[in-house]
C-alpha cells in the first residue's frame, strides 16, 4: 500500500515565464501576466505551479544560467509581485515550486566574477578551476553538452574552468562545503518566503569524480558523462540538504535525472530513511522517436514508449513515486511527435489519457492543455535556444546540409515548446499587446485558450475533466498497474486496479482502424465508459474498432 502524501495527490502546471503571458506590455512574459492567469491555472484542476527559473539571468540558457539566486529577473518583475503571485496561488489552493539550478551558475554571478580574480580569492574554490595539460590543452577530454569542450581557458589565471553546459554556465564545486552552505541558504530563503518546494535541475550532475579523469571512451558530444552523472556523492549532498533544510519544512522536491534507470532513481526516491528526493524526472519515455537527444531522430515506435512507461510504472510501484510528463520546456510539442497534427484534437486527448491515469504526479506544460503544436521556423538564424544552435553546429560539421539541419531543428528544437502562449485569436495570440520577444505560432486564431474554455469537447476541458477525475478517484493515484498488448505498435492499453475497482485505458496511436477485444474478465459497457474522444461509442462483441487516435477509458467493478 502506498503511503499517502499531498505531493502524490497533486498535479502540477509548469510555467516557462518568458512565453507565458506579458502583463506590462513589453513583449516578454512576466509575473504580472502570471498573476492575471491564476484563476485560469486553478481552473485546470491542478494543485501547484512549477516555475522555470524566474531569477536574474543573462539568458544564455534562458534562466538556467543564474546570476542572482535571491531575486527576480527585472523582465519578470520583482520580489513584491512574486509574493503577490505566491499568495494568490496559495489562496487558490495552488502550491508553488521554484526551479533550483545549482549544478552551475551564470559566469556573471558575483561568485564566479570573484573566483576569476585570483587563486587566493575566497570564491576561487567555488568552481572547478584547474591547470591545463599544456598550452591549448584542457585538464581533461570532457565535452560540454552545449558547446564544444567542457573547459574554458582564462588567460590571467592561466587556468581553465569546467562547464558541463555552456561557457556561460560554469559548474559549481559542490565538494566545497561553503558552496553547499550557499545552496542551503538559497533553499531557506525561498522556503521561508512560503515557497512549497523545488524542481532540482540536473541534480544528478552535482558531484564530479575525484581527480576529474579523462574518459577512455569518446562519446559524441558527451565524453566524460560517466564522471559527473549519478556519483555516490550526489546522495550525500542531497541527504545533507534534506537534514539541514528540507526536513524543517512541509515541502517537496523533484529532481531531474537525465539517462536514468528506475533502479538508480530508487536510490534517491525510495521510501525509507535513505530517501533524499520525493520524485525523479526521467527521460526514458521521451526517446520513442529519437536516440538520447531529440536531434538524433528515428521514426516513432510505440513499443519503445510503452516499454519505458511500463518499466517505470512497475519498478517504482510501492517503492518510490513517479513524476509523469509528456512535455516541458526541453522537448518539442508531443502532438507533433507522438500524436498527429492532422488529428490534433483526438490525439491531444489520447496522449493526455496515456499518461494522466498512470501512477505518479502529473506535470502539464503551458500550452499542452490546449494542444499547441510545433512551430517550424524558416531559417536556422531564427532559433534562439543554445542547445539547438549547438546541435545544428555539430550536424553541420558532420557534413549535413543547411536544409537538412533546418529540418532537424524544426522537429527537434526546444524552441518548439518556447513560442508564446496562445491565449486568444486577438493580436499576438493575446500574449502581448506589443511585438513579442519570440514567435507566436500562426495557428493561434484556431488554437487558443479562449476558444476552448467553454467548449466541452476541447482538449482543455479534457485535461480539466481528467484531472478532476484523478482528484475524485483514488484508483488513479494509488491503484496498481497492468499493461495489455505490450507488443502492439498501434494500441497502448493499461489498467489500474484498486479496492475492487478497475480503470481500463485504451489509446490508439494510429489513424488506422484496429480491432480491440476486451481482456478476459472485462465487460465494456456504455455505463462504464468515463472518457472518450469520439461520440457514439459502440461496443460490438465486447470490443470495438478504433477510429483515428481513439481513446476510451472504462471504470467498473472488478
Ligand atoms: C535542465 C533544464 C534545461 C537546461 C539544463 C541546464 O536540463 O531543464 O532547460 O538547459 O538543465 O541547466
Ligand atoms: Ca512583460
Amino acid at each position: 500500500m502506498e503511503k499517502k502524501s499531498w505531493y502524490k495527490e497533486m498535479a502540477v502546471y509548469q510555467i516557462w515565464p518568458r512565453s507565458f503571458c506579458d502583463g506590462n506590455g513589453d513583449g516578454i512574459g512576466d509575473l504580472w501576466g502570471v498573476y492575471s492567469k491564476l484563476d485560469y491555472i486553478a481552473s485546470l484542476n491542478v494543485d501547484g505551479i512549477w516555475f522555470s527559473p524566474l531569477y536574474p539571468s543573462p539568458n544564455s540558457d534562458y534562466g538556467y544560467d543564474i546570476s542572482d539566486y535571491r531575486s527576480i529577473h527585472p523582465d519578470y518583475g520583482d520580489l513584491d509581485i512574486f509574493k503577490k503571485v505566491l499568495d494568490g496561488a496559495h489562496e487558490r489552493g495552488l502550491r508553488v515550486f521554484m526551479d533550483l539550478v545549482v549544478n552551475h551558475t551564470s559566469d556573471e554571478h558575483p561568485w564566479f566574477v570573484e573566483s576569476k580574480k585570483g587563486k587566493d580569492n575566497p570564491y576561487h574554490d567555488y568552481y572547478y578551476w584547474r591547470k591545463g595539460k599544456g598550452k591549448n590543452s584542457p585538464p581533461n577530454n570532457w565535452d560540454s553538452l552545449f558547446e564544444g569542450r567542457a573547459w574554458e581557458y582564462d588567460k590571467d589565471l592561466d587556468e581553465w574552468y569546467l562547464h558541463v553546459f555552456s561557457k556561460k554556465q560554469p559548474d559549481l564545486n559542490m565538494a566545497n562545503p561553503k558552496v553547499r552552505e550557499e545552496v542551503k541558504e538559497i533553499m531557506r530563503f525561498w522556503l521561508d518566503m512560503g515557497v512549497d518546494g523545488f524542481r532540482e535541475d540536473v541534480i544528478t550532475y552535482i558531484a564530479k569524480a575525484e581527480g576529474l579523469p579523462s574518459a577512455k571512451v569518446k562519446l559524441p558530444a558527451a565524453t566524460g558523462m560517466q564522471y559527473y552523472t549519478n556519483l555516490p556523492k550526489v546522495h550525500d549532498y542531497l541527504a545533507e540538504f534534506k537534514r539541514d533544510v528540507l526536513d524543517f519544512y512541509d515541502c517537496f522536491t523533484v529532481g531531474e535525472g537525465p539517462r536514468m534507470e528506475p533502479s538508480v532513481a530508487l536510490s534517491y526516491v525510495k521510501e525509507g530513511p535513505d530517501k533524499v528526493l520525493d520524485m525523479m524526472i526521467n527521460f526514458a519515455h521521451m526517446e520513442a522517436d529519437c536516440f538520447i537527444t531529440d536531434f538524433l531522430q528515428r521514426p516513432f515506435k510505440l513499443t519503445k514508449l510503452k516499454k519505458a512507461f511500463t518499466k517505470w510504472q512497475k519498478e517504482m510501484y510501492g517503492k518510490g513515486w513517479n513524476a509523469l510528463y509528456l512535455e516541458n520546456h526541453d522537448h518539442p510539442r508531443v502532438i507533433s511527435r507522438y500524436g498527429s497534427e492532422k488529428y490534433r484534437v483526438e490525439s491531444g486527448k489520447m496522449l493526455a489519457a496515456s499518461y494522466l491515469f498512470q501512477q505518479g504526479t502529473p506535470f502539464v506544460y503551458q500550452g499542452q492543455e490546449i494542444g499547441m503544436i510545433n512551430t517550424p521556423l524558416s531559417s536556422l538564424d531564427e532559433y534562439k535556444d543554445i542547445m539547438t544552435k549547438n546541435n545544428a553546429r555539430i550536424a553541420r560539421s558532420l557534413g549535413l546540409s543547411k536544409k537538412t539541419v533546418l529540418k532537424l531543428a524544426q522537429k527537434a528544437s526546444r524552441d518548439n515548446a518556447r513560442t508564446c502562449m496562445q491565449w486568444s485569436d486577438g493580436k499576438n495570440g493575446g500574449f502581448s499587446e506589443t511585438q513579442p520577444w519570440f514567435v507566436v505560432n500562426p495557428n493561434y486564431p484556431e488554437i487558443n485558450v479562449e476558444s476552448q474554455l467553454d467548449d466541452p469537447k476541447s482538449i482543455l476541458n479534457f485535461y480539466r475533466d481528467a484531472l478532476q477525475f484523478r482528484r475524485d478517484n483514488p484508483i488513479v493515484i494509488y491503484g496498481d498497474y497492468t499493461e495489455y498488448l505490450p507488443k502492439s505498435e498501434q494500441l497502448y492499453v493499461y489498467e489500474r486496479s484498486y479496492k475492487g475497482k478497475k480503470l481500463l485505458v485504451i489509446c490508439s496511436f494510429t489513424e488506422k482502424p484496429v480491432r480491440f477485444d476486451a481482456p478476459d474478465g472485462v465487460t465494456l459497457s456504455e455505463q462504464a465508459q468515463v472518457f472518450g474522444n469520439y461520440d457514439a461509442n459502440f461496443v460490438i462483441s465486447n470490443g470495438f474498432t478504433t477510429r483515428p487516435y481513439e481513446m476510451r477509458v472504462y471504470y467498473f467493478d472488478a
